[in-house]
């Protein structure tokens, strides 16, 4: 059991179920894991997003991939963390974050400044990185996804009702697409 399924097509959008499901554990690291991250960050670019997790292109795994330009000045290159852990600290933030899953829809959700992530890597190495700045917050909104949840969960009143009907369309074409 436990491989990786077919390689994704395309993001998955609001409301599907997938992207509200605590995500599973990745228990092997073999060819078509390498296989998935590549499809990933293909996906991630195309669509130029600063990051992109398993849940958004359906599969529920804990992995998500992060755009080189969010990571480390000295590497420079897309990043992948598996079955992430972090610990969360400092000040909480204000920010404005959007979704590659809920495209028109920009919210802004106050998170703590400071984190120090733990994961492995592609081939199952682990590692340790912390941040303070940009790359802090795409962790958390990318480990946000592995739990099946979504900045829609953390809006305030006011971007719940500037964002009501751009919502409601979404909840629509999903349910349009299913009965096809
Ligand atoms: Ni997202």
């Amino acid at each position: 059991m436990n491989t990786i399924p077919a390689q994704p097509a395309k993001i998955v959008l609001y409301p599907d179920p997938v992207l509200a499901r605590r995500a599973g554990p990745v228990e092997v690291f073999d060819e078509q894991l390498q296989a998935l991250v590549e499809r990933m960050i293909e996906l991630m670019r195309d669509a130029q997003g600063a990051g992109l997790a398993a849940p958004q292109v359906g599969i529920s795994r804990r992995l998500f991939v992060i755009e080189g330009d969010a990571g480390p000045v000295e590497t420079p290159q897309p990043m992948v963390f598996v079955n992430p852990e972090i610990e969360l600290g400092g000040d909480l933030i204000s920010f404005e974050e959007g979704c590659l899953s809920i495209p028109d829809v920009r919210v802004t959700v106050r998170r703590p400044q400071a984190v120090r992530i733990k994961a492995v890597d592609v081939h199952g190495e682990p590692f340790e990185l912390e941040d303070d700045d940009f790359l802090a917050r795409v962790w958390q909104h990318e480990y946000d996804h592995l739990e099946g949840v979504l900045i829609t969960d953390r809006m305030s009143p006011r971007d719940r009702l500037a964002n009501r009907r751009t919502l409601k369309e979404m909840r629509l074409d999903f349910e349009q697409d299913s009965e096809q």
